[in-house]
């Protein structure tokens, strides 16, 4: 197989070397490409454009294929903890049971947040967008950790400002709930792991001793794991991009969170459930919101289906599928919408206009589902899958940085007024 591309640009040629990943896939390095001919490329939404080399996940779209750090995600799913699943993307292997422990305790010991940041909760109007509070609240960590902005830091304080940042956002995310309930704080408390000291911190009480339930515990640490990266997404070449300029990394993943909330990409776990309340309002009729996802003239997708890279199942939506049955059955609950998503996935995978297009299920079409069944509100879906991201953003920061790549700046192609003289207020016509 050729391992160059040759360019005809009028009577010249240039030739373009073929890199080559651990999977064989193929990339053009166009890095000379302007430099030789003046030219740039052109590719809307960097749709077949790799913005970098990474090691941390693996996609095959086409077969369905997810792995972090070369681990498919059907066996972290099912063997690992969201916690020791963090430690393989930033640090690139299992951890050892010691080095989990301490990595566990490193995190444990930072849940508590700065008591001013109640202030912060406290100024927003009711109502406010949870998405909206987590985005400005960790960008204000900054504020409280100064010394962690000076770039290039020893790997001690570049690891200790990491498992703060994963600590505090547990706590403040569910800060964010109980304020919106107006229900009191509930304070981290070290006996507890991660994932159940932040169903603790959710839906404790101070009058009682919260037992976490097992398998909420389970389902919750699945979830998390499974959206815990994803390699050049929106929301994750954002926190590269702003992270490129030296921003700290506080600012790196508010500015991932902003792109996150987007109901294109992590707010659709929030815009499917809406979606699927609405079709029962409607009497619970998929054919219907078929027809008019099908309807160019109609605005309406179906929220949860379509992937940029996964033209095939999401595998994470088939792990969330079963995992939503087992939580539902176990928890006792009979969730209608349920039953109208699997009508909605059963009648779009047989129709045409869905299987020409390669359009399935994807992360966020059941995700919501198991969210809901363990009480989490719908406006808070998208804080649940950044919480689940949040390793994976840090992680992509941290590859980014240590290989010291430049500041990012595409090109454009200029489609504006060519050269014009100014003329005053006073002699413009109209
Ligand atoms: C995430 O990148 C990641 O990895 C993201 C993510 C992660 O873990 O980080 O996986 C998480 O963001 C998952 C995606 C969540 N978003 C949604 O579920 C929103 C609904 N899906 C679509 O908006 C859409 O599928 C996207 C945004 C996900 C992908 O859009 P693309 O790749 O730009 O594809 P497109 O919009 O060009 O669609 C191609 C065709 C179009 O029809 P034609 O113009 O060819 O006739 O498919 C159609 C689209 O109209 N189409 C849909 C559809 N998705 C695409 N038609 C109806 N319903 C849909 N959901």
């Amino acid at each position: 197989m050729s391992d160059s591309v040759e360019l005809h640009l009028g009577s010249e040629r240039f030739s373009y070397p073929i890199l080559t990943g651990t999977e064989n896939e193929r990339a053009v390095d166009i890095a000379k490409l302007r430099d030789e001919t003046g030219l740039i490329t052109l590719d809307l939404a960097y749709k077949n454009t790799g913005a970098t080399k990474s090691a941390i996940t693996f996609i095959d779209g086409d077969l369905g294929i997810l792995r972090y750090r070369g681990y498919p995600i059907e066996q972290l799913a099912e063997h690992s903890t969201f916690m020791e699943v963090s430690y393989l993307l930033l640090y690139g292997e299992l951890p050892s049971a010691v080095q989990l422990e301490q990595f566990n305790q490193s995190i444990i010991r930072r849940t508590l947040v700065h008591e001013n940041i109640k202030k912060f909760l406290d100024a927003y109007p009711g109502g406010t967008h949870p998405m909206g509070v987590l985005m400005s609240t960790i960008a204000s960590l900054s504020s409280f950790y100064p010394n962690s902005l000076i770039p290039n830091r020893s790997v001690e304080d570049v690891d200790r400002t990491i498992h703060r940042l994963i600590a505090k956002m547990a706590t403040i995310a569910a800060w964010t709930y109980k304020k919106a309930i107006g229900h009191p704080y509930m304070y981290p408390n070290n006996k507890y792991d991660y994932v159940s000291n932040f169903l603790m911190m959710m839906f404790g009480h101070r009058t009682e001793e919260y037992v976490p339930d097992p398998v909420v515990v389970d389902a919750l640490n699945k979830l998390l794991i499974l959206h815990a990266d994803h390699e050049q997404n929106c929301s994750t070449s954002t926190v590269r991009i702003v992270g490129s300029s030296h921003a700290n990394i506080y600012a790196s993943v508010a500015a991932g969170i902003g792109a996150l909330w987007g109901p294109l990409h992590g707010g659709a776990n929030q815009a499917v459930i809406e979606m699927l309340e609405a079709i029962k309002e409607d009497g619970g009729d998929a054919q219907k919101y078929i027809a008019k996802a099908k309807d160019k003239n109609d605005p309406f997708r179906l929220m949860g289906f379509g992937h940029r890279v996964y033209k095939n199942f999401d595998p994470r939506a088939k792990i969330i599928k079963v995992a939503c049955d087992q939580v539902l059955n176990r928890l006792g609950i009979n969730d209608p919408i349920l039953d109208i998503a699997k009508q909605l996935e059963e009648t779009a995978l047989s129709d045409e206009y869905f299987v020409e297009r390669k359009l399935y299920p994807n992360v966020d079409f059941y995700s919501g589902i198991i969210y809901r069944a363990i009480g989490i509100p719908t406006d808070m879906f998208t804080v649940m899958f950044a919480l689940g991201r949040l390793p994976g953003w840090i992680s992509q920061w941290k590859e980014m940085r240590e290989s010291n790549e430049p500041i990012g700046r595409p090109r454009q192609l200029y489609i504006g007024h060519p050269e014009r003289e100014y003329i005053p207020v006073g002699k413009r016509k109209g």
